[in-house]
């Protein structure tokens, strides 16, 4: 069975050179797809979709295959976004336990609604999918630095740096969920 192809896109002047220097050390490896899309997106702040046909040809990988990889890990971005990225966990637990509020105290504070990106190009809001550590619910993250059992009173102080996240909690990059006594706020 033939495999469906996404939509041709026109590849912009020196994309496809850049992108095929970039990936020149994984070239016809195929099992370095997700670190290619990390250094695509190292590059340009996000993975343009067009470097996708260009990727694919390198690795020797549909582009199929690499349009579900990037839409798969949430620390990779199909689209441009700010210098930092909040993601809320959009799962029923966290729902339950006060994201709605999380997220509106964001969006008075920076004006953000899902996937919207600040003025200054600051800041992204974008949600995070539940990755069954709902016992630290409601769950915040800014990068790689996750905050656990968030109030909406916490919301300005990890806006201003003045609450210590962990580094790695549920990130999608396959580090470990440290066990509940070694998540201190
Ligand atoms: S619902 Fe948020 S971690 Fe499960």
């Amino acid at each position: 069975m033939s495999e469906s192809q996404p939509p041709r896109r026109a590849v912009p002047a020196g994309l496809e050179e850049r992108v095929r220097q970039l990936l020149a050390p994984f070239r016809g490896d195929r099992t370095m797809t997700v670190d290619a899309l990390k250094v695509i997106q190292q590059a340009y702040g996000y993975v343009p979709p067009e470097s996708l046909r260009v990727a694919a040809e390198e690795l020797g990988v549909s582009e199929n295959t690499l349009d579900g990889i990037l839409h798969f890990y949430e620390f990779l971005f199909p689209r441009p976004v700010g210098e930092r990225v909040i993601r809320v966990c959009s799962g029923t637990v966290c729902q339950a336990l006060g994201v709605p509020v999380i997220l509106r105290r964001i969006r008075e504070r920076l004006g953000l609604r899902w996937y919207e990106t600040t003025p200054d190009g600051k800041y992204t809001l974008m949600p995070l999918p539940c990755y069954n550590t709902c016992a630290y619910a409601p769950i915040l993250q800014i990068d790689t630095l996750t905050f656990v059992r968030v109030t909406p009173e916490q919301v300005d102080e990890i806006l201003d740096g003045r609450l210590e996240g962990v580094e790695g909690l549920p990130c999608g990059d396959g580090k470990p969920t440290p066990p509940r006594e070694e998540v201190e706020l």
